[in-house]
């Protein structure tokens, strides 16, 4: 599609705005001048309708449940990449040739390990906070160690950033899980891949060799290739504004965590699982079916429902498939969760409301169950999507730093408060 126009009548105004076409997707209106031209503001409270930025990473079709990075649909991606070379794809743009995928795996692996000053800064947390607290706390002060790569104006700085983010995020994972657990910080192993390694610094304990599954290594590769980015998702977006001021990108991935916590958000995973521990058994399905459609009652099936997609959420599908393989490796035959969760999204499926409102199971929905059975606690669901989605973060915020027409972002607003009054004193109250 080329370039054309929309006209808006306003107040017996005729005005032309520009229309750009994507590569792929809708057309956006520019109404960048509309204020200075008309006097008005748009109004899009929760963003429905609004394209925040351009941006060539991520591409979302949520009416044909399709998923693309940088073009490549994520079930090709989950099938046949391993997850460095899906970051390598998001920061660089083009999947790595051998050489540069070794470069690339051999400079993460060599970030991998924290300043060990970071150790004593876990001790003023209590051993019950929450993982994500410790997360948001931690990685924001990530930029008090490593002034050395702050300078957003230098690309290597931005770089060596990045690499330091995607490289750091499951070593401080880890720790917070095992400062939660009481237990010892395993360092990271070199020798290791990226999901290998992570699942070593959570579950090996001094004492004994620890093995790692490799059928349980691929599914966390896949479980963090699912969870790396998703344009701009509420997380995302909160990236980008931080940066959009030349906030350090530490702080920037800090506040991405702070917004990933919510349980309409990363936080979903953990709801999800909750409200299949709170359902327990099949019989009691109809009630909670009857409770999410009850608009006096604020009970919401977790893990269901999208912004975006409006069909089945495509990571949904691959997360379903890795739950069976992790379930199967470990033997577990019948998961009751697993159970209520399949016949929970059979009859949401099947019913009226869910299928008006085109409520489909997305990507928290079976995320949850794999986790578990990977010897997760729950508060520790979000804190991996967080490890997984910090390059996709770091992604948009280098496109938004490198963006030549990069700005502060500050939206305005519908006023609709008191107009002007003067003061009064206390006594005439
Ligand atoms: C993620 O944006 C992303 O890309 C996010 C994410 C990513 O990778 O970054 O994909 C990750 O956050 C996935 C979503 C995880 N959240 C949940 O599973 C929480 C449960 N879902 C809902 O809270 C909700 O569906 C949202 C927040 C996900 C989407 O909300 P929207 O787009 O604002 O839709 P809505 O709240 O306006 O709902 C539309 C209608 C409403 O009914 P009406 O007011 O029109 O009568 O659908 C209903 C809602 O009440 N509805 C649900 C429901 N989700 C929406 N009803 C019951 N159960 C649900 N889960």
């Amino acid at each position: 599609m080329t370039e054309s126009t929309a006209k808006l009548e306003f107040r017996g105004k005729t005005h032309e705005l520009k229309v750009r076409p994507g590569s792929v997707g809708p057309e956006v209106i520019d109404i960048a001048s509309l204020y200075k031209d008309t006097g008005a503001f748009t109004y899009d409270p929760g963003f429905t309708s609004t394209a925040s930025c351009e941006s060539e990473i991520t591409f979302i079709d949520g009416d044909a449940g399709v998923l693309l990075h940088r073009g490549y649909p994520i079930d090709q991606l989950a099938e046949h990449s391993d997850f460095l070379e899906v970051c390598y794809l998001l920061l660089y743009g083009e999947l790595p040739t051998k050489a540069q995928k070794d470069d690339f795996d051999h400079r993460v692996t060599r970030h991998t390990m924290v300043h060990e000053q970071m150790s004593r800064f876990f001790t003023g947390f209590r051993r019950d906070a929450h993982p994500m607290a410790v997360m948001c706390g931690v990685v924001g002060a990530l930029s008090a160690f490593y002034h050395d790569s702050t300078d957003i104006s230098d690309p290597y700085q931005r770089m060596v950033a990045s690499v330091r983010l995607i490289a750091k995020m499951p070593t401080i994972a880890a720790m917070a899980y095992k400062y939660h657990i009481g237990q010892p910080f395993i360092y990271p192993k070199n020798d290791l891949g990226y999901a290998a390694n992570f699942l070593h610094m959570c579950f090996a304990v001094p004492c004994e060799e620890y093995k790692v599954n490799p059928v349980l290594a691929r599914a966390m590769e896949r479980i963090f290739i699912l969870h790396a980015d998703h344009e701009q998702n509420a997380s995302t977006s909160t990236v980008r504004l931080a940066g959009s001021s030349g906030a350090n990108p530490f702080a920037c991935i800090a506040a991405g965590i702070a917004c990933l916590w919510g349980p309409a958000h990363g936080g979903a995973n953990e709801a999800a699982l909750n409200m299949l521990s709170e359902i327990g058994t099949v019989d009691r399905i109809p009630e909670f079916i009857g409770r999410a459609k009850d608009r006096d009652d604020p009970f919401r099936l977790m893990g269901f429902g999208h912004r975006v997609y409006k069909n089945y959420d495509p990571r949904a599908k691959i997360m379903q498939k890795t739950t069976h393989e992790v379930l199967g490796e470990l033997g577990i035959k019948d998961d009751p969760m697993l159970d209520v969760a399949i016949e929970l999204e059979r009859i949401a499926l099947t019913d009226e409301y869910f299928i008006e409102k085109k409520l489909y199971p997305n990507i928290d929905f079976y995320s949850g169950i794999t986790l578990k059975a990977l010897g997760f606690p729950t508060t520790m669901f979000t804190v991996l999507f967080a490890v997984a989605r910090t390059v996709g973060w770091i992604a948009q915020w280098k496109e938004m730093i490198e963006d030549p027409q990069q700005k502060i972002g500050r939206p305005r607003q519908l006023y609709t408060g008191p107009a002007e009054r003067d003061f009064v004193p206390i006594a005439k109250r």
